[in-house]
């Protein structure tokens, strides 16, 4: 057994985390050599891939200094999948209400993986895939890899009070479904929005997946990321009116505990789907390729790193409340703040508009503001005007990618 997956491991107190968060300067984290801060140009305050300046759960780090001391480096025991296994179960049911059976979860090296996998051997060969927008980035590029056309739906525009500021077009995803669509992604929470999906709008996916016989790829790796004050999250799977035939859920702990890097993840899929998923040779073998550092983690992380995680979301909600709020006060300049993930999905077009910013807006603002974020039309051909910025930092940093930026656009 690596641990007893009962024991929360105490956090530091929020005060105690939060002070060192807002200590975080750019030169301290840029040293960390992490991806998102290595690959942007050292002037540049970096906020672009989904990588959090936070660290991780004490609980996760003690479990791999164990698990490193005692060079648990070999192939992967069935009692620490087993463990895993539990931990992945019982978070759900707390946090979510959803009671996975024990034979419906197996592990996966990566979220993607999974995708690719149903995609090429759980559809029709060459059918379409359904893309709400805007979308994770690789959602619009993976189907064509596997000689799929990628169907971009854009999302309805609300205003935010009277309907949500971004929601599923459904006819949209109807129309594609009767146009032979054979899996539609669903990502909920949805980065980049950072919206998390109603009951009302999850029944109305499953009906229509009922209706044309269309695979749900749900991808929930967002959904230890709800901010405080925000709906529960609703796992699709859970909602009555899924088919388990067409359903596969795909989780994991590597953007609520920051640890994308250990490679483990979650694959959720039960009666007809399980049998297909367990009997397909492609897929079957994808659990080998999760890592035991990243399964061992991913135990310590939902079951002894929740305190650590709760105060995250906490620390993050203030951060978004700030700076979005700061951002949207900028002329020409919206965003929204999401009820989970630690993304803002900023819109520049006024800005665009009048002429203050000229080209793609993030080459932009890299150059004139110094601040690295995602390219909006990366996630969509409707979003050219968009950028995804990053705020899963200190607060101070956080504080000048806002100075930064309304002082580039004054
Ligand atoms: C919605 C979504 N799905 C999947 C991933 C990647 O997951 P994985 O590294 O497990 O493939 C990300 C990473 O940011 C993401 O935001």
């Amino acid at each position: 057994m690596t641990q007893p997956s009962s024991q929360p491991v105490p956090a530091p107190s929020s005060s105690e985390f939060f002070a060192a968060f807002d200590a975080l300067t750019p030169e301290q984290v840029r040293a960390g050599g992490t991806m998102k801060w290595s690959e942007r140009p050292d002037t540049a305050i970096s906020a672009w891939v989904a990588e959090m300046d936070l660290g991780t759960a004490p609980a996760v780090t003690q479990a791999l200094h164990r698990a490193v001391d005692g060079a648990r480096f070999g192939y992967m025991p069935t009692s620490v999948w087993e463990d895993c296994r539990a931990a992945v179960i019982d978070f759900h049911r707390d946090s979510f209400g959803w009671e996975i059976p024990e034979r419906d979860m197996s592990l996966l090296p990566d979220v993607l993986s999974a995708l690719r996998a149903i995609i090429s051997r759980h559809t029709r060969p060459g059918s379409p895939v359904i893309v709400p927008t805007p979308a994770y980035m690789p959602f619009l590029t993976i189907p064509g890899t596997l000689d799929r056309e990628a169907i971009e739906v854009p999302a309805l525009r609300g205003d935010g009070a009277s309907a949500p500021a971004w929601s599923l077009d459904l006819e949209g995803i109807e129309a594609a479904m009767a146009a032979g669509a054979g899996l539609l992604i669903l990502c909920n929470p949805w980065n980049p929005v950072g919206r998390v999906l109603t009951a009302a709008e999850l029944d109305a996916v499953a009906a229509l997946s009922a209706k044309y016989g269309v695979v749900v790829f749900t991808d929930e790796i967002h959904s230890p990321l709800v901010l405080p004050g925000s709906p529960r999250h609703i796992c699709y799977a859970s909602r009555p009116g899924a088919d388990p035939a067409l359903t596969f859920t795909a989780t994991a702990a590597s953007k609520g505990w920051n640890i994308p890097g250990l490679h483990c993840a979650q694959l959720i899929a039960s009666g007809e789907a399980r049998a297909r998923f367990d009997a397909d040779p492609l897929c079957s073998c994808l659990p080998g390729g999760a890592s035991i550092l990243g399964v061992i983690a991913t135990t310590a992380a939902f079951s002894q790193g929740r305190g650590w995680n709760e105060a995250v979301r906490e620390y993050l909600r203030r951060t978004l409340e700030g700076i979005t709020g700061r951002l949207s006060a900028i002329d020409g300049v919206s965003v929204t703040m999401p009820e989970s993930t630690y993304l803002a999905w900023v819109d520049f077009s006024g800005a665009l508009a009048d002429g203050r910013i000229t080209g793609a807006p993030a080459g932009f603002l890299e150059r004139k503001a110094g601040v690295s974020m995602n390219e909006g039309v990366t996630f969509g051909s409707d979003y050219a005007a968009f950028c995804r910025l990053n705020l899963a930092t200190g607060r101070g940093i956080a504080d000048e990618i806002a100075d930064r930026i309304t002082a580039a656009l004054a």
